[in-house]
């Protein structure tokens, strides 16, 4: 039973109090709990207790066999958005497009908004954040304004819901953002959690209803969550995150949560002046910027999704002034950099106690595959001897514990893309046979890292080798 009384809810996270607490239990977010009297939601349903406007309605139900329409999709033809969303946007259903601020969200819908109404589609955008006069000037400067979209900036989702079940109804209504919309149902401040989740229901009430398709922008905290949206999160069929560098040009559209479609696929856009365009080759991206060569930088050849994107992994390896030395990563996961590290420890008798470890995926993106292992070996064996990597080869390869290098999936189109892009050699696992005809490549197989560090070894400058080499000390 819902407690009469002050409620307090966490504005990270949603979760209901009935005391004030400094620090969130559910998240261990501080300071986030805001009091909430009397409108504390009940459990399953979004409205407070005793309010006299819920009335029952008795509907008729139906069996699993029957009827299924399946509507087509609504393909926005910005080909990397409809990969992300399974190809294309599913009437009645609502996507939340997540991001920090300034990353590209509302640039993003415009267009798709745009493409759509020039279709012939009707498109509704409503803007809780900016004035009309501002979207236009945006679209205009996008070349856009031509684009027939019905424009809004309303914060109301009564008034909004009510002025789309007017005229013809729209295939597409973007909502920009839901954290600065409010429902006069919810006796609560706008931008408070209950408030988000207030509107966010009136909303998706309204797409449920009406088969229209309905996109929810989300702003993005520091820690990655979505800001009080996170309890949106589970009550919309799509979640998608925008991401990117603040001093890259290039930004990644991924799929979190999709019930109607894959969550592996990424989208690649570049902001340009003129807004954001596709990126359809994405290695030829993460690459252009490699610098000469030099030690620590190795290619991985990877997988998202269903496309083989090449980036370049930068290693940096150097003594360390602290008692405990330092490990950063950026794009990678912490725990897999330290696996390999003590594989490389272990059985490739490297020994990098004294050192400090940075790694870094160039341009921003995030991998996530254990096929990186091998390219990321590579580079730290790199960094520490001072052997430059050979700038034809790719890398892929999983790591055991055991040190033995194993093979990977889908590696036919590793190798057709490194092929593609004039890499001429691929540094891969022993075993596993699905690499085609190899794309021409030279394959050099590795069934173990002591292989791989002997390889690289051997490039060393031979000064170097002394100093720096897997078995000396750190002097230098
Ligand atoms: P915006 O879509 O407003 O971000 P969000 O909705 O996620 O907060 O994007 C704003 C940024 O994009 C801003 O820094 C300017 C830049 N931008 C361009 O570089 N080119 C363009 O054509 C547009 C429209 C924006
Ligand atoms: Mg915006």
């Amino acid at each position: 039973m819902a407690k009469r009384g002050p409620t307090y809810h966490c504005q990270a996270c949603g979760a209901v109090y009935h005391r004030w607490q400094g620090k969130c239990d559910a998240c261990g977010t501080w300071s986030s709990l805001v009091e909430d009297a009397a409108t504390a939601p009940v459990p399953g349903g979004g409205r407070a207790s005793g309010n006299s406007r819920v009335r029952g309605r008795v509907f008729a139900l139906e069996t699993l066999k029957g009827d299924t329409q399946d509507a087509p999709r609504i393909t926005s033809g910005i080909g990397e958005l409809d990969r992300v969303t399974g190809g294309g946007f599913v009437p009645g259903s609502v996507l939340l497009i997540g991001g920090d601020p300034g990353i590209g969200k509302s640039t993003l819908l415009m267009q798709a908004c745009a493409a759509l109404a020039l279709a012939g589609q009707r498109v509704v955008y409503v803007s809780g954040e900016e004035s009309t006069g501002q979207v236009r000037l945006r679209a205009e400067r996008m070349g856009l304004a031509e684009a027939p979209v019905d424009l809004a900036a309303e914060t109301n989702v009564e008034d909004i819901v009510a002025t789309l079940s007017e005229g013809r109804r729209p295939a597409l209504v973007v909502i920009d953002s839901i954290q600065t919309m409010w429902s006069g149902e919810v006796e609560s401040a706008p931008g408070t959690v209950t408030q988000v989740r207030g509107s966010a229901q009136a909303l998706i009430r309204y797409a449920k209803t009406s088969g229209v398709c309905l996109i929810l922008v989300g702003h993005v905290t520091k820690d990655g969550q979505i800001a009080g949206p996170r309890v949106v999160e589970h009550m919309v069929d799509a979640v998608l995150s925008f991401e990117g560098e603040g001093a890259h040009s290039f930004r990644i559209l991924r799929g979190q949560k999709n019930r109607f479609g894959p969550t592996d696929e990424i989208g690649v856009f570049e902001m340009t002046g003129k807004g954001l365009s596709e990126v359809t080759n994405p290695s030829a991206l993460f690459l252009a910027g490699r610098d000469q060569p030099a030690p620590g930088a190795a290619v991985f050849a990877g997988i998202e999704g269903t496309r083989p994107v090449l980036v370049e992994i930068q290693a940096l390896v150097a003594p360390t002034a602290l008692g405990t030395p330092r490990r950063a990563v950026v794009g990678w996961e912490n725990s897999r950099l330290a696996m390999v590290l003590a594989v490389l420890e272990t059985h490739g008798g490297l020994r990098l106690g004294q050192h400090d470890v940075y790694l870094n995926v160039a341009g921003g993106l995030r991998v996530n595959e254990p096929a990186a292992d091998i390219a990321v070996a590579a580079a730290l064996v790199s960094s520490l001897t001072g052997a430059i990597l050979p700038q034809e080869a790719v890398y892929f390869g999983e790591v055991a514990l055991s040190g033995s290098v194993r093979p990977v999936s889908v590696t036919a189109a590793r190798l057709r893309e490194a092929a593609k892009l004039g890499f001429e050699a691929a540094m891969m696992p022993a075993g596993g046979n699905d690499h085609g005809d190899g794309g021409g490549l030279n394959l050099r197989r590795f069934g173990h890292v002591t292989e791989l560090v002997a390889d690289i070894a051997a490039r060393a400058p031979r000064r170097d080798v002394k100093s720096r080499g897997p078995k000396g000390d750190a002097e230098d």
